[in-house]
């Protein structure tokens, strides 16, 4: 088959011709329709972002696809199925605490890179093999939105962290990053489970702007202005009441008190999850005091990915017409073009845009 292979770090991708792959027992073998191209793709190939990600390989994390083969413990899934190949891949030896890979994209820990070692290549290419766990139907589609439906790649980790929080229909949520990739992503599925109002602070006014226009007064922007005392006032004052939970999205370059202002928006009682980079590359810790958390008996809690079954519970989403994937502006690529996409989807970074290699 036709795979995009990463020699080494630094080097551009190159288009070969390479073994099938092979099926086992608790497999399947999916014929790749589209698979998002990461807007920090060029940080991960270029060895910036340091991931784990042994070379040479298929990268790749998650795409959308049609089952080829299955193994012989397959009960229910069948050739010609359409699924999503969740790139969150679990050892299934330690219920309580397995290790994880994202399949074609980086592992963490001992644990995770071992599991590397077997479910290591990724989807851009003709054919991937996946755990028969992560081929997770989504019913029919027209193939031509097959590119479309990558949009949930993003969306479940946003999901991930709704799940997380048990967000209920009526409740206002913040959501810190809300201008950013996942956090607009956030925004979206959190007004499609029912939240009330969406507070969505950011200091970029043009995609402010732009989340007003989509989706009204169900969300309240705030213009950040630096100043946690304004900041934090102002994000409690845009709320239609009080902020049920908060959900973090910030990038590893952005400073803890930042975090800090918008976690601390939250109502006694209240909830928050932290799913972003904040202190990864050092810096200062989030530090959020002992004596408020405890007086307001507030749950504050760490989320990587999602669980299996938020993929059900995004494309019901999707499909009542709670969530409509026509949000997201996609542009596709052919496999030969692979650099060209890791390219555009670099300069196209940003909420509600995707870019697509459709192999
Ligand atoms: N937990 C998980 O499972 C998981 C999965 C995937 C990604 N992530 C993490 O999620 C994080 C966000 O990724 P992303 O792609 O959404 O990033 P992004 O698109 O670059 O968004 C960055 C966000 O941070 C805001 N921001 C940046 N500097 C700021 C500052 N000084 N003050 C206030 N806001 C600031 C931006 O707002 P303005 O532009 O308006 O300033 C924007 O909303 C990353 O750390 C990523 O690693 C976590």
């Amino acid at each position: 088959m036709r795979a995009v292979v990463l020699k080494d770090f630094g080097r551009p991708l190159e288009i070969e011709d390479v073994p099938d792959p092979i099926l086992g027992t608790g497999e399947v073998i999916v014929d790749v329709a589209a698979a998002p191209v990461l807007s920090y793709a060029d940080e991960v190939f270029s060895g910036a972002r340091r991931y784990l990600l042994p070379t040479p390989v298929v990268p790749g994390c998650g795409a959308i696809g049609r089952v080829r083969e299955v193994g012989p413990d397959a009960t229910r899934l069948k050739p010609g199925d359409w699924v999503f190949c969740d790139p969150t891949v679990r050892s299934r030896d330690d219920a309580l605490m397995p290790d994880i890979v994202l399949q074609g994209w980086s592992a963490r820990g001992e644990g995770g890179q071992k599991l590397q070692g077997y479910h290591r290549d990724g989807p851009f290419a003709e054919r991937v093999r996946v755990p028969t766990e992560n081929a997770v139907p989504i019913g029919d589609i027209d193939p031509a939105d097959a590119g479309l439906w990558c949009a949930v790649n993003t969306l479940l980790i946003a999901y991930g962290g709704l799940l997380a929080m048990e967000l209920r229909a009526g409740e206002n949520l913040l959501v810190s990053g809300a201008t950013g990739n996942f956090g607009s992503a956030a925004t979206l599925t959190a007004l499609a489970m029912g939240a009330r109002c969406v507070v969505a602070p950011g200091r970029n006014e043009a995609v402010l702007a732009d989340l007003d226009r989509r989706f009204g007064r169900r969300v309240a922007p705030v213009v950040l202005t630096g100043d946690a005392a304004r900041d934090g006032e102002a994000m409690r004052a845009a709320a239609p009441g009080a902020i049920d939970a908060v959900l973090d999205f910030l990038p590893p370059s952005v400073g803890a008190s930042v975090a800090r202002t918008a976690i601390m928006a939250v109502r006694p009682y209240g909830r928050a999850v932290l799913m972003g980079g904040v202190g990864m590359l050092g810096g200062e810790d989030l530090a959020l005091p002992y004596p408020w958390i405890m007086r307001n008996l507030v749950t504050v809690r760490g989320q990587w990915m999602y669980p299996r079954e938020a993929v059900a519970g995004m494309v019901g989403l999707v499909r009542a017409g709670l969530l409509s994937l026509s949000h997201f502006a996609v542009t596709e690529f052919a496999l030969d073009d692979v650099n060209d996409a890791v390219a555009h989807a670099a300069a196209n970074a940003g909420p509600f845009r995707l870019t697509v290699l459709k192999p």
